[in-house]
């Protein structure tokens, strides 16, 4: 077994992660969170709730998981959003083109479909399934689609992303926010890519969670006012030029800044905030690092985009956030095909002085001359140069037809006028996670297996299997283990339990088998702290609370425990503090 088997069997085993519909069979691209995976699932979506939605002040918004064509066609997802299938022409299996070659020959992923199918060739590849004869690659759509409503509804698609919720509201939005730039909104929610071939389990799904902030920004204005606080914080950076070496460079932001590395600030202030809350919930800060698109990589409407990628046992380095600079791309394309406007009005501080040269047709002669073409005839005269009109009979193209109009019935001037302020399409800054695949790397990373040289508690245990997840994410924060289940000690283990449960802490109960065994429970799903109640505490009102990481022990009066539990999980309290060594 490697580290990825180890870790999916333990993720099964204790209830955090299960196959979907396994009494079924299952299907690939589908999983459940069992109940230790929920929690510890709910509580990094907590911690970026805190940081986006409180602390930025990105509020959260919700919107539909299905979305109409329209929407769709808008943001590119219907034309373009495809990736390269393979069928084998025996077992009628599918893969992804790229992937059949990617060991085989450098960027298999900008490939176009006939230089797949040339490499495929070339390299002899075949099914990997049957080794059979393979079909020719063509771009297969990965949205799902779906109906709305009965008989030949509407056409809709399972979004593929949030993002397009926050585009498809943004004057509502802009006008929640008095349309003051910078603003942005967030959604957490589930987004849908029916996947060719997903074999490597959370990592990719048909069916995943986002956690997504759309931030509208002044295009010409891409400072951003909180740089400094991550402007000395140091980040691995893969940058575009670093990959035709292969150099991860160690930089900090403000040094990356200057060297024109990353575009400007507002993308340095998401890295920067990416990487504080990767590594909060528990992502290793040595096995993550920021990498830069290729030109050639890049989305069509993006200036500059980082992936966040961790490294993983198995997989290597993947991306788990995307952090992106979209520009105005999608509000002009759903401006185009909605006919809307998407854009906010700014008032100057101080009306601006602007000299314009304006036509003025004369309409009331223009009508009888031109008829039903009259309006047509003044707004090409009103596009044209001041050369252009001084002539006594003017010439005007409409439609490819020439037109005369005599001079005298076309007054211009140069007008100076007040103009208090202007429109602006805001462009997009988006750092898009996927909170499963940060959920398996915390999990991995969290995963020790660790020679203990002794055994512990009289067990004949050499070893241990440790998730060292950080107690803000854990789970089960507090282990409560009646040393025997004897009435009396049961009795004052739940009135503890109830106590810690009412105090907030997320505790779990148990009293079935050996207290080494209990505690190698405990440490498998990451249990910070377990509390032992033995006869001692029935004389002497006394528990024994254990570390998880360093297997210390300390006794602790039951008065207050709540709190030295809280101070503990929340409050970087010294655990040596917390009772009398033992
Ligand atoms: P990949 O190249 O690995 O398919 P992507 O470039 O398509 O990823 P994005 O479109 O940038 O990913 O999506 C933003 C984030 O959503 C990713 O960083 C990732 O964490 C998550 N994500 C995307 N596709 C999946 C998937 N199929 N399963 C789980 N998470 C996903
Ligand atoms: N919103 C970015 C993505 O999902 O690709």
């Amino acid at each position: 077994m490697d580290k990825y088997d180890q870790v999916i069997e333990l993720a099964k085993r204790r209830g955090f992660l299960w196959n979907s519909f396994e009494l079924y069979g299952g299907t690939a691209g589908f999983y459940d969170y069992g109940p230790l995976g929920s929690t510890l699932k709910r509580r990094i979506e907590q911690i970026w709730r805190e940081l986006y939605v409180v602390h930025e002040g990105y509020m959260e918004i919700e919107t539909p998981t299905v979305g109409i064509e329209d929407i769709f066609l808008a943001s590119g997802h219907v034309g373009g959003f495809s990736d390269p299938l393979c069928e084998c022409k025996e077992c009628k299996g599918a893969f992804r083109a790229d992937h059949l070659i990617d060991k085989l020959v450098p960027s298999a992923e900008t490939m176009g479909n006939a230089e797949l199918d040339a490499a495929i060739k070339e390299h002899g590849v075949s099914c990997p399934e049957c080794e059979g004869e393979l079909g020719e690659a063509y771009e297969f759509n990965l949205m799902f689609k779906t109906q709305i409503g009965p008989g030949n509804g509407r056409q809709g698609y399972m979004r593929p992303e949030t993002a397009q919720g926050m585009f498809v509201d943004f004057l509502r939005l802009a006008r929640f926010y008095r349309e003051k730039l910078p603003f942005g909104a967030t959604q957490i929610g589930k987004s849908y890519r029916n996947e060719i071939s997903p074999r490597q389990g959370v990592i990719r799904l048909r069916e995943f969670t986002q956690a997504e902030a759309e931030i509208f920004i002044d295009p010409n204005d891409k400072k951003h006012p909180n740089i400094e606080r991550f402007a000395n914080t140091m980040i691995n950076l893969y940058s575009d030029a670093g990959q035709d070496t292969g150099i991860v460079e160690k930089l900090s932001l403000a040094d990356a800044l200057d060297k024109g590395i990353i575009a400007h600030e507002f993308l340095a202030y998401q890295i920067g905030l990416t990487n504080h809350f990767l590594q909060r919930v528990g992502i290793a800060g040595n096995k993550l690092r920021f990498r830069q698109h290729r030109k050639d990589e890049m989305a069509h409407y993006a200036i500059d985009c980082w992936d966040a990628e961790v490294d993983t046992d198995r997989f290597g380095w993947i991306e788990i956030v995307g952090i992106a600079d979209r520009t105005d791309y999608d509000l002009n394309a759903h401006s185009t095909v909605s006919k809307t406007e998407l854009s906010i009005y700014r008032e100057y501080a101080e009306p601006k002085m602007a000299t314009q040269f304006i036509v003025k047709p004369n309409m009331g002669q223009l009508g009888p001359l031109f008829k039903g073409k009259a309006k047509a005839v003044a707004d090409a005269l009103k596009a044209m140069t001041q050369e252009e009109l001084e002539k006594d009979e003017i010439k005007v193209m409409v439609n490819e037809e020439e037109y005369t109009v005599p001079g005298d019935i076309v007054t211009f001037a140069e007008e100076t006028t007040k103009i208090s302020g202007e429109t602006i399409v805001p462009h997009v800054i988006e750092p898009s996670y996927g909170i499963d695949r940060i959920f398996y790397s915390v999990i991995e990373h969290a995963f020790l297996e660790e020679k203990l040289g002794k055994s512990e508690d009289d067990e004949e245990e050499d070893a241990r299997i440790i998730m060292k997840l950080q107690n803000e994410v854990a789970p089960v924060q507090v282990a409560i283990l009646p040393l025997l289940s004897r009435e009396e000690l049961i009795q004052h283990a739940r009135s503890i339990e109830n106590r810690l449960r009412t105090k907030g802490l997320l505790v779990s109960y148990d009293d079935s088998g050996t207290i080494g065994r209990r505690y190698r429970r405990n440490d498998e799903i990451g249990t910070p702290y377990s509390v032992t109640i033995d006869y001692d505490t029935v004389d002497e009102n006394t528990v024994t609370i254990r570390e998880r990481d360093s297997m210390k022990q300390v006794r602790a009066p039951i008065s207050g425990l709540q709190e030295v539990l809280y101070d503990l999980m929340y409050n970087d309290k010294e655990f040596e503090s917390a009772g009398e060594a033992l």
